[in-house]
């Protein structure tokens, strides 16, 4: 298999190294205010004591992150996958912060987090990044209403020779697509305008030329022939990325994709433990779920903005809200709508490893869907093996043994929050670390990928090769 070795944390013209240096502390002191305003006090003696415990952990981290200290075995939690990553650390010898490749340390920075959690009786279940997720939902309810009050047009059964059923058909993964630009783990501190900004139709029209590889008609052609030659199940999977408003648009692309008949079932992926601040777990559906059944609820009574800026949400806009929670929540009571947690998800390790004998029932069941879809940059590392290819590297090449002849049809849809990149037409990538305004002083970096701003429509077809 062609290979690139993978970014390391010391490279410092890589993103790897602004993310180890200057985000991570970041994240972890958020994840320290989150527990320390969670610690119940004298009325619980127990949670207080292991909140306290939690917190000393956490500042020990960030401490340990912030000297380059050795990355150490994580504690035994009970889960099966903790020997994965240690086996895998002891392989790597004594790695340091700073010196060690950039996926396998975030994903051990949040399985390790996640340690801590889990062997605290009372804080078991706590997601440490609750709080910050609800904020940023709660300031998603205009784009949200945007396209709650479009769902019935966009679901009317539709005649697909008709170029206005494929304009819709690629503006909602349009939607989607972009609904990952809003992650928290890139933008600790998004305000509720800097939200708004990135989301809405206006935004998606400015963003479409920093689309820079865009395989959406291949999924159109793959998706209506289907509809029309394949009786029986057709299923297709999102391997989700961010809640909130990014899990919003997910459901939405389902319910699309389930009313018009381009899809019979959907199957969601999300993670098993808080992953990169802003990911999906089960209780975020729920959450999500009566957000959409009792819209005044929760964006209004709930919200902590005084009187003057509240978010206002009148009954015609709550109400189309409501009818789009309907629909997605009939779709889940027929069986077409399902979430399927899988520890895969939260390990260190690139997709490649999809195709070995030890993921072999994931991978047989992936590749018994008709597409699988990957969201974000995260996904996308993962997909590529987080590695340094030449840009102009074809897709299937990067995707290793899950690309050609592997049985999978895979779809990236990836706003550029890190360096690796693939799939480019030629000069590309020379002309944006010259003409991008954040990336002109310091051509010798890939600035222009690490902001979101630039994203990548990528798709394979490994059932056909
Ligand atoms: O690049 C910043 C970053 O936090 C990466 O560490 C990670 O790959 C990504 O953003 C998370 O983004 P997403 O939610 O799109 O996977
Ligand atoms: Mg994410």
């Amino acid at each position: 298999m062609a290979t690139a070795s993978p970014y390391l944390t010391s490279d410092q013209n890589s993103f790897a190294y602004t993310s180890a240096c200057k985000r991570w502390p970041v994240i972890i002191t958020q994840a320290i205010d989150a527990v320390f305003r969670a610690i119940p006090g004298p009325s619980d003696k127990d949670k207080t004591k292991e909140g306290r415990k939690i917190v000393e952990e956490l500042a020990k981290l960030k401490y340990e992150v912030q000297h380059n200290r050795a990355l150490t075995p994580l504690q035994d939690d009970g889960l099966p996958d903790i020997s994965h990553y240690n086996d895998a650390l002891a392989t790597l010898g004594e790695p340091t912060w700073l010196g060690v490749s950039w996926l396998f340390a975030e994903c051990y920075l949040y399985r390790r987090i996640a340690t801590y959690f889990r062997l605290a009786n009372s804080w078991n279940d706590f997601d440490v990044f609750l709080a910050s997720k609800l904020k940023a939902l709660r300031s998603s309810l205009s784009a949200i209403l945007e396209l709650a009050n479009r769902y019935p047009t966009v679901t009317e059964p539709a005649d697909f020779a008709d170029p206005e059923a494929s304009a819709i058909f690629h503006e909602i993964f349009l939607i989607c697509l972009w609904g990952n630009a809003t992650d928290l783990s890139l933008l600790t501190n998004l305000s509720h305008d800097d939200i708004q900004s990135l989301q809405g139709s206006q935004a998606r029209k400015e963003s479409e030329k920093n689309i820079l590889a865009n395989d959406l008609d291949k999924i159109y052609s793959l998706l209506t022939d289907l509809k029309q030659s394949k009786e029986g199940d057709r299923r297709v999977d999102i391997v989700l990325d961010n809640s909130g408003f990014e899990l919003f648009v997910d459901l939405y692309l389902a319910g699309y994709l389930l009313s018009q008949g381009l899809a019979t079932h959907i199957v969601l992926h999300p993670k098993n433990h808080p992953w990169f601040v802003s990911d999906v777990l089960p209780s975020d559906f729920g959450i999500l779920l009566n957000a959409l059944r009792d819209p005044v609820d929760f964006f209004v009574t709930q919200s902590e903005a005084e009187d003057e800026h509240k978010p206002k949400l009148n009954e015609e806009g709550a109400n189309s809200i409501k009818k789009l929670f309907e629909s997605l929540s009939s779709h889940h009571a027929e069986g077409k709508l399902s979430i399927r947690p899988n520890a895969y998800w939260t390990l260190q390790d690139p997709f490649w490893s999809l195709a070995s004998e030890e993921n072999a029932d994931l991978w047989n069941d992936l590749k018994s869907s008709e597409l699988v879809i990957y969201k974000g940059d995260l996904n996308y590392r993962k997909l590529t093996g987080d590695a340094a290819w030449e840009p102009t590297t074809p897709f299937e090449v990067a995707l290793g043994p899950i690309g050609k002849a592997s049985g999978c049809r895979t779809l990236a849809l990836r706003t550029c929050k890190a360096d690796v990149v693939v799939g480019l037409p030629e000069g590309t990538d020379e002309r944006l670390r010259k003409e991008d305004s954040d990336n002109a002083n310091e051509p010798e970096k890939r600035k222009w990928s690490w902001s979101g701003k630039y994203a990548v429509v990528q798709f394979y077809d490994g059932k056909s090769s």
